[in-house]
């Protein structure tokens, strides 16, 4: 299946606007600058490692039980693509950009669960475990991660180095080279942690970015 066909069947199951849609090749240099607004279907990479935020349907074996999220390898895969939202009560309207400091959900594509924290202990280092959760009549505060953009600009872009930070519990979105070793494809540890480190940055990657609202 070709990306551009990949990208078609995405919008098709969204339900999108087909010719207003940009689709990104992988190199970021291309789409510099593009708005990342809601309704976008993007893959988020963790700096330091490369590594794309991944979901699948594999239940954790300690902590919470729910389903895992990790780090992963390859730049290839549909398990890694995430819906940006708003919150359940907001007026923000597909296709709005995020100012700084918004509050957001991410939702995962392939099985429609959130991004979500809460205290149970992340499998390799005992830091705040990442799950996935919900789906779509079902989200809670713990699906809730507020965007700190690093640098400049008032809303969130492509080209910015981003933290997510989890706002029941404080901690961002983290990874590291800790890998599982029963899985297949040497995927890492994703998990929380409270202190504000190098390797808390994500950057939005691969994706669909819808145009923002009003911009033609
Ligand atoms: C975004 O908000 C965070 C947290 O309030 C702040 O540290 C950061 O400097 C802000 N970024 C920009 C680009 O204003």
């Amino acid at each position: 299946m070709s990306l551009s066909f990949f990208a078609l069947a995405l919008f098709l199951y969204l339900g999108l606007d087909v010719p207003e849609a940009s689709f990104s090749p992988a190199s970021a240099a291309a789409s510099e600058g593009v708005k990342i607004t809601y309704g976008s279907v993007i893959k988020l990479m963790h700096e330091r490692t490369k590594f794309r935020l991944h979901s699948h349907e594999v239940p954790y074996g300690s902590g919470s039980g729910q389903q895992s999220v990790t780090g992963f390898p390859n730049v290839d895969d549909s398990n890694s693509y995430w819906i940006v939202k708003p919150l359940p009560d907001s007026s923000a309207k597909q296709g709005d950009s995020i100012p700084n400091g918004t509050i957001i959900r991410l939702q995962h594509m392939r099985t429609r669960k959130w991004l979500h924290s809460h205290l149970h202990a992340s499998p390799i280092t005992g830091n705040m475990e990442i799950s996935c959760f919900g789906g779509d009549g079902e989200s809670d505060t713990g699906d809730y991660w507020r965007l700190e953009i690093e640098g400049n600009g008032k809303s969130w872009r492509q080209d910015q180095r981003v933290r997510l930070r989890h706002v029941d519990t404080g901690g961002y979105l983290h990874s590291h080279d800790k890998k599982y070793s029963r899985i297949a494809g040497g995927q890492q540890e994703v998990c929380g942690v409270r202190e504000k480190r190098p390797d808390n940055i994500w950057l939005a990657a691969e994706g669909v970015y819808l145009p923002v609202n009003g911009s033609k």
